[in-house]
């Protein structure tokens, strides 16, 4: 497989050198040079396989020979070693529940396919640092996918006081090769950090950076995967009408959904769903890119006004010649992401912020005769404290929350101030 920088298209590289690099010279993006394309026969057949297998193929259609198919088949059979199940929430709409894995959030699938295929391309004696900016469930999913795994050390951002207690008891409690720092600041600002940290050469030889966020190409190979699997659940008839939408901060998620329609998914629309940080509906809207400040929202995972994935997003439309004004859009706010939960419940199903917005875009806009899918990105419990105060009802937590709620806190804390952050890399 080979890859090019969005901000230099001369710069190509391998899909190891993608994986262990994380981001090309200008904080560019990697970007597959083949788009692979399916028949529709096969995607018939893909449809009919189990999960491992079908994601085997998928991936590697991606990344061809540089990985031999049953070692590949192999490290996808560990990592996605939970299920992703298709839940009808109503009789037009249903939920892809992506919070099955460990750290209950949509990111294992991602962070755990990365942590495989980051052991496969490193030597054995080589030393890496993965440095991630989280706004919440990445740091979870990079920091147990990553656990215990030698020569890895894991460094994990995160803004302080913006993520939710539990979202921090999952990832902030394992100590050894994890170390997590609370910034002073929001998530843009931890993602700043990271991307200078990137920047940095000498810093990056001497430590061997990589980033486990969703601008690591594999994490976003492995998301493709789940919508083939939400389609294969569904039955036939409603296949080809399905419109998804798309809970977005930094539009990784959305990025590889519309990489899995570029393969001959059949679907018919995506809707990039919001929250007050608009930045993507708003340039929808009227063509101009003018982020505002991130504001603090119900959804503070996706508090985001720079998504980092956009330019992906762009590449893909401008390569396919797709329109961007067949994506469809909307951005909610806090009143009505209450309200779309209290009326989730009302139907017997409790969601949280994230979720319900897509929900709630999707109910919206949703026509007769369509069939709509929204990502359920997390667990309702790791947002137990939003969730019970608006449905007002206890939830029950599940075990993997239950067992670390009452762990001490490892994280250190830092001004958002690179230096302090250089020096403390290189310690
Ligand atoms: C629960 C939840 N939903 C949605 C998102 C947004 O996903 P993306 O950043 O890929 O757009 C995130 C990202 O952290 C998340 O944690």
């Amino acid at each position: 497989m080979k890859l090019y920088n969005l901000k230099d298209h001369n710069e190509q590289v391998s899909f190891a050198q993608a994986v262990k690099q994380g981001l090309g010279s200008q904080q560019g993006l990697f970007f597959p040079l083949e788009l692979p394309e399916f028949e529709l026969t096969d995607i018939d057949a893909m449809l009919e396989m189990d999960f491992v297998s079908r994601s085997s193929k998928i991936l590697s259609a991606y990344i061809g020979d540089e990985i031999p198919a049953h070692q590949l088949a192999e490290r996808v059979k560990a990592a996605f070693a939970f299920p992703a199940p298709v839940k009808a929430v109503s009789e037009d709409i249903a939920c892809l529940e992506l919070f099955h894995g460990p750290t209950l959030a949509f990111k294992d699938f991602g962070g755990r396919f990365m942590a495989q295929m980051l052991a496969y391309v490193s030597g054995s004696d080589e030393q890496i640092t993965i440095l991630t900016a989280t706004s919440g469930d990445t740091g979870a999913a990079v920091a147990h996918a990553f656990y215990g795994m030698k020569n890895v050390r894991v460094v994990i951002l995160y803004p302080q006081g913006k993520i939710s207690p539990l979202q921090e008891k999952l990832f902030c409690t394992l100590g050894g090769n994890i170390e997590t720092i609370s910034i002073d600041g929001d998530f843009d600002a931890c993602q700043a950090l990271v991307k200078q940290a990137f920047d940095d050469e000498e810093l990056k030889r001497a430590i061997g950076l990589n980033s486990a966020n969703s601008i690591n190409i594999s994490r976003l190979l492995a998301q493709i995967c789940y919508y083939f699997e939400a389609v294969a659940q569904l039955p036939q008839e409603k296949r080809n009408q399905l419109v998804v939408s798309v809970p977005s901060g930094n539009f990784g998620d959305l990025t590889a959904g519309l990489l899995a329609k570029s393969l001959g998914l059949p679907i018919k629309r995506f809707i990039a769903a919001t929250n007050a940080n608009d930045t993507v509906p708003r340039f929808l809207g009227n063509g101009e890119w003018q982020p505002n400040l991130t504001v603090s929202t119900l959804s503070n995972a996706m508090d985001v006004s720079q998504p980092n994935n956009w330019p992906r997003v762009e590449e893909l439309f401008r390569r396919k010649t797709w329109r961007l004004t067949d994506l469809a859009y909307g951005a909610v706010s806090d009143e009505t992401t209450r309200a779309a939960m209290r009326e989730l419940a009302e139907m017997g199903y409790i969601s949280e912020p994230h979720a319900a917005i897509a929900w709630r875009l999707l109910r919206d806009q949703l026509q007769e005769g369509e069939y709509g899918l929204f990502l359920g990105t997390a667990h309702p419990a790791k947002f137990r404290e939003s969730v019970e105060e608006i449905l007002e009802q206890t939830l029950t937590l599940p075990p993997e929350l239950a067992e670390r709620a009452e762990l001490p806190l490892l994280s250190h804390q830092m001004q958002a101030d690179f230096a302090a952050l250089r020096a403390f890399l290189l310690k």
